[in-house]
């Protein structure tokens, strides 16, 4: 697939101006975890970064890279990769550790807007939604995977409270009918919710959450955000920083827990990582309240509402960092065929 030039321009990077001021300095070697159109790399070289390394797993982005790269030299690099290989990636630039690490996490702009990607109920278009091009699709998972399992994906990536009913209308229709579009996929939705009275979150169209559960599922993103933090904090030196944007409540969730566990000596009540896993903290949290986007932000960019900034800095860590395994998160199982 070609995406043009216009596409490609049309990615706003969200929170941009508040993580360059609010960072106390930025040196040395950047890794770029989510490179997609450039916005962040180019924002970190022109504040004074020495190198910034990029990495997506989307080959479309490279394209974009080449305009950047023209103007940057080896001051710029991409990978095409996922973000959870982020000590690979060091290790073929002869890099152990690095100045500062950020993850923009989420879809770009030219992901959804794009219709052969199968992104957005908003357009019609095979339903795909995989942002490296590879591996099984949301219409594989769509047209194979149990009622159950398709009622847990909804509901545990979507949190959507009619995530049975949209399942169990799944089942029914493509017995019918394979349901191979994003137009066919949000027919079934919508019909099936207005038919219960459910009352939509925020009265979000009845299609958003399961198109966001879905693309969760496909791109295995809560196991990736997972490893990616957990890679970035073996990865930064002592006084360098994390940078972590999201975009809906269960990867900010992750987030949060991640920094606030890393953050204290003893980690809190928490879900998601327990206190017996947690002694001596690696990070300290930079602001106690996360950063959102201006009124003027979000005016000029819609899709900035829902953004949330979180920074934390490394600092030396005496410890036993091997005790501390892993983040709890919602995973959902595959039994039939379907492995992510
Ligand atoms: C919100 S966009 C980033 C936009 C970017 N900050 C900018 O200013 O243009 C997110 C990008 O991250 C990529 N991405 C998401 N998850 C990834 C992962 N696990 N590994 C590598 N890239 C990932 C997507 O393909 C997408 O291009």
């Amino acid at each position: 697939m070609i995406i043009n030039q216009v596409d490609i321009q049309s990615h706003q990077p969200v929170l941009i101006k508040s993580l360059i001021e609010k960072l106390p300095l930025i040196t040395g070697v950047w890794v770029d975890c989510t490179f997609g159109a450039g916005g962040y790399s180019k924002a970190l070289l022109q504040a004074g970064a020495r190198q910034v390394i990029g990495i997506d797993r989307d080959p479309n982005v490279s394209l974009q890279a080449n305009a950047l790269k023209a103007r940057y030299g080896s001051k710029l690099e991409l990978c095409e990769a996922k973000f959870s290989s982020l000590e690979s990636i060091l290790t073929q630039f002869g890099l152990k550790k690095i100045s500062g690490v950020v993850f923009d996490i989420g879809v770009s702009s030219m992901q959804i807007d794009e219709s052969d990607r199968g992104f957005s109920f908003q357009q019609d278009g095979p339903l795909d939604m995989r942002m490296s091009q590879k591996g099984f699709t949301a219409s594989d998972i769509v047209n194979n995977a149990s009622e159950e399992e398709l009622a847990n994906i909804i509901y545990y990536y979507g949190e959507d409270r009619s995530a049975r009913i949209i399942a169990r209308a799944i089942v029914r229709e493509r017995t019918k009918q394979k349901i191979l579009t994003t137009e066919h996929l949000s027919r079934v939705i919508n019909s099936t919710v207005r038919r219960s009275n459910f009352k939509s979150k925020n009265n979000l169209n009845p299609s958003t959450l399961t198109f966001q559960a879905l693309r969760i599922a496909v791109n295995d993103e809560l196991m990736e955000l997972n490893l990616g933090l957990l890679a970035a904090e073996r990865v930064l030196d002592e006084g360098s920083m994390l940078a972590v944007v999201s975009f809906h409540s269960l990867e900010d969730r992750l987030v949060k827990q991640f920094i606030k566990s890393r953050s204290r000596q003893n980690s809190g009540q928490s879900r998601y990582l327990p206190d017996a896993e947690v002694s001596s903290p690696s990070f300290r949290e930079l602001f106690k309240k996360v950063i959102k986007p201006s009124i003027e932000e979000i005016s000029a960019n819609p899709r900035a509402r829902s953004a949330k900034l979180r920074l934390a800095v490394k600092i030396p860590s005496k410890n036993n960092q091997k005790k501390i395994s892993k983040i709890e998160f919602p995973q959902v199982q595959f039994a039939t065929g379907l492995q992510l």
